[in-house]
């Protein structure tokens, strides 16, 4: 299934966490790495504190588009520290799940949280150069990541080659937020408050999450993001927004 699982440790103190290919960044890609590995340590409770946990909701919520079964093998791909794969573990018995990341501190940060029993597999990769065979997976699923990957359409591509015929495809993320009377708001949190707290309460030499607020914007809305995913190619796009109105849900299917 793939060339790395399981072969190879990245490090002693991590023993269930593979290798991979080893990702060749270009400079971009390694800022976006060194500022991940800043933040894995207190990335968990930034969330929970930014969002007042509904991120946890979100993710529950999302994982159900892949309609997995028991059996069923899914990517988390810019896996981070872990809490999709485990929103999928949770609510789906017997579902293998493989997490992906390129930065080490998170899976390490993701690996302490699961129980022995249902610890997805972990592997470090970027998601524009996946170490899978064509055609793996039966669902893939990326949460907040793919705002993150250097080249959005190159990623499409490697998730769609790595998923099976008939396989699907989740995308979790920010997008504008939908109702307009909680945009303003909206804005000044994501753009003005969030920034200034997360650099300071996370310790970021690198201001990431000025970097944060920023790749939201960069971020396509909800419909180009669709044309991007049928671009993959993909089909049976979808995409619908969950409350409060700033994360949208991106659905599709391999052909
Ligand atoms: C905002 S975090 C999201 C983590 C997790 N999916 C979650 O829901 O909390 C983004 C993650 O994407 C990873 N990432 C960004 N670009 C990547 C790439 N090209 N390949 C692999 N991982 C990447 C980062 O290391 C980071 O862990």
């Amino acid at each position: 299934m793939t060339k790395s699982i399981g072969v190879a440790s990245m490090s002693k103190s991590d023993p269930d966490i593979s290798a991979g290919r080893h990702p060749f960044l270009d400079k971009e890609g390694q800022k976006i790495q060194r500022l991940f590995d800043e933040i894995a340590p207190r990335y968990d409770r930034l969330n929970r504190l930014f969002s007042f946990s509904i991120d946890l909701w979100w993710r529950r919520r999302a994982v159900r588009s892949l309609r997995a079964t028991a059996g069923d093998r899914i990517l988390d791909a810019c896996c981070g520290t872990g809490d999709l794969a485990m929103a999928l573990i949770e609510q789906v018995a017997g579902v293998e799940v493989i997490g992906s990341d390129f930065s080490l501190p998170m899976l390490q940060a993701g690996n302490r949280k699961f129980h022995r029993a249902d610890r997805p597999t972990l592997v470090r990769a970027d998601t524009m150069h996946l170490p899978f065979e064509d055609c793996t997976f039966d669902g893939a699923m990326v949460a907040f990541g793919m705002r993150n990957v250097v080249d959005l359409d190159a990623g499409l591509r490697e998730l769609r080659r790595v998923l099976k015929p008939g396989g699907r495809l989740m995308i979790l993320e920010f997008t504008e937020m939908q109702n307009r009377w909680i945009r303003p708001f909206s804005n000044f949190y994501q753009s003005q408050l969030l920034p200034r707290l997360g650099n300071r309460l996370s310790g970021s030499r690198v201001k990431a999450y000025s970097y944060l607020d920023e790749s939201v914007r960069d971020w396509p809305d909800a419909e180009r993001l669709a044309d991007k995913i049928r671009s993959a190619p993909l089909h049976a796009v979808r995409h619908r927004t969950l409350f409060p109105g700033n994360v949208a849900v991106h659905e599709a299917v391999r052909g």
